[in-house]
């Protein structure tokens, strides 16, 4: 993985990113009883969220600081640090839930055919993450800035950002039947007057990783400043999510 998260930026200026994950948890719809994979649970707020609803849950990470934040709050609760594209469990498990990971996931085929291996027949995947043009504004500012201040491309690998025809095709040719598909715009209010300026420190370093860091606080003043006119509205900043959301089924 490219980045290391910040577990304290992440819960105290962040927790839109899992308090937006109820609607997954609706798709999802748990049942009580159920064995119920958090594939990227994060600090495991929405673990903790399936768990309520009566499920037996387990949530693995790949950063050891994010599971390590999860079994602390939640020391009921099974968490491990592992890889979306190399996990393996004891046993097949229900369903397979996934809030605003499978971006950060460029082998998209591989974390799918982990998925797949992962599920019961019968068994089904719930999914959100940034899908087609998420953040479109914000990497074309942070690309403009780069340009002014001298820098040439980022070289970090982009995001994983797939349109609904391409990811419904990788399921399908994986074998599920994708019974529910949607890329929508979901304009994400950040907190306080910073908010853009923490989103960048929080989740694009790594479009900065070749910059002095020195020179990154100056470079994302710069690039909030370019996006004022167009993401702050009513004394608030919003971030141009568009996500994409899917339920597939591996038939029995
Ligand atoms: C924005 S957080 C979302 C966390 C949680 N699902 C939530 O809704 O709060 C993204 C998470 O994806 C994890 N992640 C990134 N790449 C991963 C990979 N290859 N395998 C497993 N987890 C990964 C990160 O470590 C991070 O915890």
């Amino acid at each position: 993985m490219e980045n290391t998260w910040n577990t304290d930026l992440y819960q105290q200026q962040h927790s839109f990113v899992w308090q937006l994950g109820q609607d997954v948890i609706a798709l999802l719809a748990p049942q009580p009883g159920e064995r119920i994979l958090d594939l990227g649970c994060g600090t495991g707020q929405l673990t903790a969220a399936i768990a309520a609803q009566g499920a037996t849950v387990t949530g693995i990470d790949a950063d050891a600081a994010m599971v390590a934040q999860a079994q602390q709050q939640y020391p009921e609760l099974d968490f491990a640090v592992a890889d979306a594209r190399t996990f393996t469990l004891p046993e097949p498990v229900d369903a397979v839930f996934s809030n605003a990971t499978l971006h950060w996931v460029n082998e998209a085929e591989g974390a799918i055919a982990q998925i797949w291996t992962a599920l019961k027949p019968g068994g089904r995947f719930a999914a959100e993450f940034g899908g087609q043009g998420n953040m479109a504004q914000v990497l074309a500012a942070l690309a403009e800035t780069r340009a002014d201040l001298g820098y040439g491309p980022s070289q970090a690998t982009p995001w994983y950002f797939p349109s609904v025809g391409e990811y419904a095709t990788l399921l399908e040719q994986q074998g599920f039947e994708v019974r529910f598909a949607t890329l929508f715009d979901r304009p994400t209010p950040l907190t306080g007057e910073t908010g853009l300026v923490d989103w960048l420190q929080m989740f694009a370093g790594r479009f900065l990783a070749d910059i002095p860091a020195e020179a990154h606080p100056d470079l994302r003043q710069k690039i909030q400043a370019k996006l004022r006119s167009r993401l702050y509205q009513n004394g608030q900043w919003f971030a141009d999510y568009r996500r994409i959301r899917v339920l597939a089924v591996k038939p029995d």
